[in-house]
């Protein structure tokens, strides 16, 4: 039997899991799983300082540099250099593009895959103390490796993500990837600095009674879509709307619902980007059994045209995001 039917139990460590269905990726030379590697070890300095943000302004007042010298950052920005350092010192990937940078970044030439990142996720609930996350995807390059990158490497479909998935900075820190073979979901445990098997194969419910949205722009919403917020209400369904989209997809990918960031009067395409927060939630949405969609067409169809681009969101449980696309 090929080692990677054979399933990984519940505690297993995620350097154990990653190795052991090393050989169902396509290309299964090793480095993909030390991408997943570099990213695991990147969100375990970023939990870290998450994790002291309310002490970062206290140790500010000291002065303006920390304990290493460094220039105190606001943690989005602290978030990307701490990814983008893991990814160049990794070597695996030639590109990064990333929420905090006009441009994508070039990294080792030689390396053959290319990274698409939001590092922080919910900026707006950091100060407050509530969950937050980093969003990313993995893509094969194109071009050869050590040729100059092109276009086409940067811009991919969402079809073609090799891998994706997110961490959750919640009352536990979680990471939860797909590589195309379903959803697997693992919990950090911080006196070990390891992050273990706790949610294997995860499925999203195929219908939910929860629905998230930012309710205070209802009255730039479409017509259609405020018509199914009323159903949803007549229904009896459950708001809950954190403001991390992290947060809310991960409730949501549990306990069934659907999350919608649509189009508005002031944004026509909404607020969330394409290649770095809606990609590689909707890969894990299918992979899980759900679904995601701009209102008319599949998230992973939709063919990028520039890095920073936004798309109307619905994304969740199946028929929820079935319902949503008909109103
Ligand atoms: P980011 O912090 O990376 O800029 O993303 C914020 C996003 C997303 O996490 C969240 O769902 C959404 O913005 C909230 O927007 P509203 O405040 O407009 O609801
Ligand atoms: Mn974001
Ligand atoms: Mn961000």
């Amino acid at each position: 039997m090929e080692e990677s039917r054979i399933a990984e139990p519940i505690g297993s460590a995620l350097d154990r899991f990653i190795k052991s269905k090393q050989n169902q990726f396509a290309y299964a030379s090793g480095e993909l799983s030390q991408l997943l590697r570099d990213i695991a070890l990147a969100s375990k300095v970023v939990n870290r300082e998450v994790n002291k943000a309310g002490l970062i302004d206290i140790m500010g007042s000291l002065g303006s540099l920390n304990t290493g010298g460094e220039q105190q950052q606001k943690l989005d920005v602290l978030a990307n250099i701490r990814f983008s350092r893991a990814l160049m010192k990794g070597g695996e990937a030639c590109a990064l593009i990333s929420e905090e940078s006009e441009s994508y970044l070039d990294l080792n030439n030689d390396g053959k895959y290319v990274i698409a990142i939001d590092p922080l996720d919910g900026s707006s609930n950091i100060d407050v103390n509530v969950s937050i996350g980093t969003i990313f995807s993995i893509y094969r390059r194109k071009s050869k490796p050590g040729t100059p990158i092109q276009q086409e490497d940067i811009l991919q479909k969402g079809s073609e993500q090799v891998a994706a998935g997110y961490i959750l900075y919640g009352s536990s820190t979680m990471l939860v990837y797909t590589t195309g073979h379903g959803v697997n979901g693992f919990t950090y445990e911080p006196t070990l600095g390891e992050y273990f098997l706790s949610h294997p194969n995860m499925r999203q419910p195929i219908n939910g009674k929860i629905f998230s949205v930012n309710e205070g722009s209802y009255k730039s919403f479409s017509q259609s879509v405020r018509n199914y917020l009323h159903f949803c209400k007549d229904e009896g369904y459950t708001g809950r709307y954190i403001g991390s989209l992290v947060a809310d997809f991960h409730r949501n990918l549990l306990k069934g619902g659907i999350y919608i960031y649509p189009a508005t009067a002031k944004d026509p395409n909404g607020k969330l980007r394409l290649m770095y927060e809606c990609n590689a939630l909707a890969f894990v949405a299918e992979q899980a059994g759900g679904k995601a969609s701009n209102g008319k067409e599949r998230i992973l169809d939709i063919q990028p045209t520039s890095l920073h681009q936004r798309t109307p969101f619905y994304v969740g449980s199946k028929n929820m995001v079935e319902l949503a696309e008909q109103y």
